[in-house]
C-alpha cells in the first residue's frame, strides 16, 4: 500500500479553487484502497502570514470543517493538525542540519520576495523571518516523517517536493538508507480555476468565491465576476469565466445547453443567476455539514485528536529510525 500525504495551510477561508484543485481530488484518492492517506492542517506553516490569535483559530476551524464537510472520512484518512505532531519539529531540526543554505536561497517563494524588495530599493531580506526562510525544511519534515510515497499538490508546490526529495537523499547518502524519497503527485489535467477577475483564483488576489459563505455571499461573489460589455442578444465567448465556472457545478447536459445559450446571446445577468443556481445546488448539502461541524467544534477536536494519535504512532517509528541513524538514541 502506498502512502499519500498532503496538507493545507489555514491562511484564509477555503474557496472553490481550493475545493476543485486540492480537496476534491484528495478525497477521491482516499477512496482508493491502494492508498493510505494522511491529510493535515498545516497550522504551523500558516504562522508565517497570520497576524493574531483570532485569525489562527478562525481559519483553522474553517479548513478543518471544510475537509469534513467535503466528505473526508476520518475512518479512512488519518486526519490531524500539524502542531499536534511534536515529532515533526524534532525532525525539522535534524533536517536543518542536512540542508545547504543555498538550497533555501533558491526557493521560489523566498526568491520572489527578495526580488520584490530589490525592485523597491529596500533591504533584500526586508519582512522575511526565519519561519518563511526555512518553510521548505518544515514541509520536508511533514512529508518525510510519514514515509510518504506521493504528495498531491498544485503545480506551485512542485519545487517544495523536490526540496524534500533532495533533503531525504542527502540524509540517505550521509547516514545510509533511512528515509523514503517522496514524489509529487500533480494531476496535469486538474484545472486551475479562474477567479472573479479572470486571473487565477487566489486569496492573495482577493478574487475568490468562498466555498462556505452564506447563500447571499455566494450570489454577491458571482455577481462580481468581471465580464465584457456585450449586451443581451450578442453572442458571448465559450471560454468566459461564467461558462468555465458553470461547467464545474452543472451536469454535462446542463453545461451543453448553457454554452449554446451563451453563444446565442444569453445576457450576463441571467447567465450569472443560472450559475448561482447550479453552484448553490452543489454547495448546499456540503454547507449544511460545514455549519454542523462549525457548531460542534468539540467533535472536530475529537476527530483531530484521534488522527494525531494515529499519526504519531507512525511518526514515532520513523523518528526513532532517524535518531538511530544519526547516533542520538
Ligand atoms: P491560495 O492561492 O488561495 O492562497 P493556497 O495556496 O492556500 O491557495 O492553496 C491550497 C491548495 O488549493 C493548493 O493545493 C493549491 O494548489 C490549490 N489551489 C489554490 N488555488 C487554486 C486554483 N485557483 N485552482 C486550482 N487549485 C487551487
Ligand atoms: N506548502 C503547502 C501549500 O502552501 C502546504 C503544506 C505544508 C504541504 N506542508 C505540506 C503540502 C506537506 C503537502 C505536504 O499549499
Amino acid at each position: 500500500m502506498k502512502r499519500v500525504l498532503t496538507g493545507i495551510k489555514p491562511t484564509g477561508y477555503a474557496h472553490i479553487g481550493n475545493y476543485f484543485g486540492a480537496i476534491k481530488p484528495a478525497i477521491e484518492l482516499s477512496k482508493n484502497a491502494d492508498y493510505q492517506c494522511f491529510y493535515f492542517i498545516a497550522d504551523y506553516h500558516a504562522l508565517t502570514t497570520l497576524e493574531n490569535k483570532e485569525q489562527v483559530q478562525d481559519y483553522f476551524y474553517n479548513i478543518a470543517c471544510t475537509w469534513l464537510a467535503c466528505g473526508l472520512d476520518p475512518n479512512k484518512v488519518v486526519f490531524y493538525r500539524q502542531s499536534d505532531i511534536k515529532e515533526d519539529f524534532e525532525l525539522y531540526w535534524i533536517l536543518c542540519n542536512l540542508t545547504p543554505k543555498g538550497l533555501m536561497n533558491r526557493a521560489h517563494a523566498y526568491k520572489a520576495i527578495v526580488e520584490r524588495n530589490e525592485e523597491s530599493g529596500i533591504d533584500r531580506d526586508d519582512g522575511i523571518n526565519m519561519g518563511l526562510y526555512n518553510y521548505p525544511i518544515l514541509m520536508a519534515a511533514d512529508i518525510l516523517l510519514f514515509d510518504t510515497d506521493y504528495v498531491p499538490v498544485g503545480l506551485d508546490q512542485k519545487q517544495h517536493i523536490e526540496i524534500a526529495r533532495d533533503i531525504a537523499h542527502n540524509f540517505n547518502v550521509k547516514y545510509g538508507k533511512t528515509l523514503i524519497e517522496p514524489n509529487d503527485y500533480i494531476d496535469e489535467n486538474n484545472c486551475t480555476l479562474v477567479g472573479l477577475d479572470g486571473r487565477k483564483m487566489s486569496k492573495s488576489y482577493n478574487n475568490t468565491i468562498m466555498l462556505f459563505g452564506t447563500e447571499s455571499a455566494l450570489k454577491k461573489s458571482i455577481m462580481r465576476i468581471v465580464t465584457d460589455s456585450r449586451l443581451p442578444g450578442e453572442p458571448k465567448d465559450a471560454d468566459c469565466t461564467v461558462n468555465k465556472l458553470y461547467k464545474l457545478f452543472a451536469t454535462t447536459e446542463e453545461a451543453e445547453v448553457f454554452e449554446k445559450e451563451l453563444l446565442a446571446g444569453l445576457g450576463w445577468g441571467e447567465a450569472k443567476n443560472r450559475l448561482f443556481d447550479v453552484a448553490n445546488r452543489f454547495i448546499t448539502p456540503m454547507r449544511e455539514k460545514f455549519d454542523y461541524y462549525m457548531s460542534h467544534k468539540d467533535e472536530v477536536d475529537k476527530i483531530l485528536a484521534d488522527g494525531a494519535n494515529r499519526a504519531r504512532e507512525v511518526a514515532r517509528g520513523v523518528l526513532k529510525r532517524v535518531r538511530k541513524a544519526i547516533g542520538v538514541e
